[in-house]
């Protein structure tokens, strides 16, 4: 069975590409059949960490419709058993995925065969991103060891477990209304507690409180804090998990301690991963630590999420504006 992890943050420059390059590197040399997708539409660049060339096809070639499928965009990589499907770089500005695109996407990714697909997306909470999040319970969330970067990291979960739960509903039920509006703060007595929301479900359905509480259990992001200095930094870490659980009450788990490594700046610039040029530096054995808690870490698939309403709206809009639309 194939393992999807998406890579995701919610501050920009805090290593997604670099976690994303190094884990495919270290899993693939643990044995594992690897691909990499570069889903960061608009900022593609998976292929300079992997020293790859900017000549591709790759997923804007799909959204423009040049081409078939996930699987015709695969291509090779100088690691044995890693493979990678490019972004949008030969295409920049082919970013903007339409509806049936990002579910094309998304229904042939579990598809691919390989035992491991790792997604680096691009950094923020825009519906795209999260989508492609939510295609696991337990995508990774990459933190630098900043307060900047543990506050988007917070608002990041909480955005992404709002969309899990929203999209656990069907479409214009009374559950979405219900959840949309705590999220915007509206609903009289709403505090940031998730709890209150579940048992707003559960007075208006005992069966939707459950699901949503279930859903809560399950989802559980897996976060890299990298560029760690010291252990202090291990400190920040912690503050993350308690603001998550404090406010979201739902439960993180570390998967990794990445220290800060000049050589990985020049291993971009060599056009090869930091790991292949030197598996025995700290940093690499990070990596392989996080590749063996990944490996050994179960992952059950999540539970089909209903669409989102928006998404839908904005086909229709697209369908009667025009009638070429991305079909
Ligand atoms: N462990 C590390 N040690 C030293 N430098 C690092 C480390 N991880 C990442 N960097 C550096 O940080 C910069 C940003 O990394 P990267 O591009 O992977 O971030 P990102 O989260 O993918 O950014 P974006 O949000 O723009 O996609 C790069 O220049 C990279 O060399
Ligand atoms: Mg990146």
């Amino acid at each position: 069975m194939t393992t999807i992890l998406p890579v995701a943050s919610g501050k920009g420059g805090v290593g997604k590409t670099v976690c994303t390059a190094n884990l495919g590197v270290a899993l693939a040399r643990a044995g594992k059949t690897v691909i990499l997708v570069d889903l960061d539409l608009g900022g593609s660049n998976l292929h300079t960490c992997l020293g790859q060339r900017n000549n591709r096809a790759g997923i804007g070639n799909l959204i423009l419709k040049q081409e078939q499928g996930l699987e015709s965009l695969l291509t090779d990589t100088a690691e044995r058993r890693l493979y990678f499907i490019p972004g949008d770089s030969l295409l920049p500005g082919s970013a903007n995925l339409s509806w049936f695109r990002k579910q094309k996407i998304l229904s042939e990714l579990p598809l691919l065969v390989a035992d491991y697909v790792l997604l680096d997306l691009g950094a923020g909470t825009s519906y795209n991103t999260l989508d492609f999040f939510l295609i696991s319970n337990n995508g990774l969330v990459v933190i630098a060891p900043e307060t900047t970067s543990i506050l988007n990291a917070y608002s990041f979960i909480k955005s992404a477990l709002f969309r899990l739960l929203y999209r656990s509903f069907d479409n214009r039920s009374p559950e979405r209304q219900i959840i949309t509006e705590f999220g915007s703060g509206r609903l009289e007595g709403s505090d940031a507690k998730l709890s209150s929301l579940i048992q707003r479900l559960g007075q208006h359905n005992p069966q939707s409180g459950e699901l949503a509480q279930q859903r809560m259990a399950e989802f559980m992001p897996r976060v890299i804090l990298n560029m760690g200095r010291n252990n202090a930094d291990i400190q920040i870490g912690a503050r993350l998990r308690q603001i998550v659980q404090r406010n979201l009450e739902i439960d993180i788990n570390y998967v990794g301690f990445v220290p800060h490594e000049a050589r990985v700046a020049r291993s971009i610039i060599d056009r090869t991963p930091a790991f292949a040029s030197d598996p025995a530096s700290p940093f690499s054995q990070a990596m392989a630590t996080v590749a063996d808690r990944l490996q050994n870490a179960p992952m059950p698939p999540p539970a089909e999420l209903f669409a989102d309403n928006s998404d839908l709206d904005s086909l229709r809009r697209d369908a009667s504006q025009q009638p070429q639309a991305d079909r």
